[in-house]
């Protein structure tokens, strides 16, 4: 195994002896559009950003699981003891374990990781580590499962090992986007297809700014939580199986409280706008999408109370710095805003947005330019 992986390899084998016996990689993902409404069976739209974890692999023959990070440091968990890990270490043992419990055979195995996404700015760098481990475990184990299996074992592994109700959204990102594209998946049947993320040709090419607003609040998983619990609550008093059933007619004729009114509300005409985005792009009127994400922002920020000062003003200076749209992406409660702009505006949006921080007393913001990379694979 040599070429680009050689670092990881080379570690892997001064680490636990044996080289690896291949290379898996998962990317991060960005969401744009379709947000909340993957754990209602409903829509989104995101796509693989370039940044990835890489995991190098091998098995061995007793009952450990040996993870070694740059990040974490080295360590290893004795499977044979039902005493679950409470630290960093969670996230790769949570994979083998669900894929022990689905009934995939695992001895023993020794894992070296490599992330490139940054951790807790909600582009999705623990689904990312989720799909990495358990491609790399079924490829040892000599077991191939379907990119949506091996994605629904890593949100089970999150819901059931983890303690966080995520829905599908994110390893299904990671496992089945496809280079250029973004992907339009329905969360009820796991039913996708790509849709090419360009402009008209011809035109200044169009870009996606990622703002990391780089601050990670705590609220997050017992914020989420409720929000979930909340959409399963109308749901019921709605008599519908999940919000994807409803409409805004039956909310005006309903018992709901004011603030399930409008937890509904979004998640309803999100996915509307999530199905008017996906007919834009596919019309390759990318350019025209802008106002559809500008009104998700508000409907995140006002019906659904999850975004922040922070992601406001990343939004609000982005458009009026000439980005043709933004809004928060992922779970919010701190994380990343996305802005869509012609690349010959990224510069600009960026010191807007940075000026605006600066004028607010906000900590310093960072930026990335994202744009759809293929989904997970082994690469050595
Ligand atoms: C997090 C979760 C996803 C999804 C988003 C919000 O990223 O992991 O399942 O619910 O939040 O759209």
């Amino acid at each position: 195994m040599t070429g680009s992986f050689d670092r990881l390899v080379g570690r892997h084998a001064e680490q636990w002896g044996p080289a690896p016996t291949g290379v898996w990689r998962a990317p991060g993902r960005v969401n744009l559009i379709g947000e909340h409404t993957d754990y209602n069976q409903g829509l989104v739209l995101p796509f693989a950003i370039a940044e990835a974890v890489h995991v190098a692999a091998s098995s061995r023959s007793d009952r450990v699981l040996g993870v070694s990070s740059r990040e974490f440091g080295t360590a290893e968990v004795d499977l044979a003891s039902g005493v679950p890990r409470t630290d960093w270490l969670r996230y790769p043992e949570a994979a083998v374990r669900t894929l022990e419990r689905s009934g995939v055979p695992v001895v023993g195995i020794d894992l070296t990781i490599e992330s490139a996404v940054p951790v807790g700015a909600g582009l999705s760098s623990s689904a990312a580590l989720l799909c990495a481990v358990l491609l790399a475990a079924t490829d040892l184990a000599g077991v191939g499962l379907e990119p949506e299996a091996l994605a629904l074992l890593a949100q089970r592994a999150e819901n059931e090992w983890v303690g966080v109700p995520v829905g599908v959204m994110d390893p299904m990102a990671s496992m089945c986007s496809i280079e250029g594209h973004a992907l339009f998946l329905d969360c009820r049947s796991l039913e996708y297809s790509p849709v090419p993320l360009a402009g008209p040709p011809g035109t200044d090419p169009l870009s996606i700014l990622v703002v990391d607003t780089r601050a990670h609040r705590e609220l997050v998983t017992g914020e989420y939580a409720k929000r979930r619990a909340s959409c399963e609550g109308a749901a019921a008093a709605l008599g519908v199986e999940s919000l994807r059933d409803a409409t805004i007619d039956m909310l005006a004729a309903s018992s709901l409280d004011e603030v399930e009114v409008r937890r509904a509300r979004h998640v309803i005409t999100e996915n509307q706008r999530v199905v008017e985005t996906v007919d834009l792009m596919r019309r390759h009127r990318l350019e025209e999408i802008g106002p559809l994400l500008e009104a998700s922002h508000r409907s995140l920020a006002e019906d659904y109370e999850v975004s922040i000062p922070e992601l406001d003003v990343a939004v609000e200076a982005s458009v009026e710095a000439g980005a043709l749209g933004a809004r928060m992406t992922g779970a919010g409660f701190g994380g990343c805003a996305i802005a869509l702009a012609a690349e010959s505006m990224l510069e600009g949006v960026a010191s807007a947005v940075g000026e605006a921080f600066a004028a607010r007393g906000f900590i310093l913001p960072s930026f990335m330019r994202a744009w759809p990379g293929p989904g997970a694979a082994r690469m050595a």
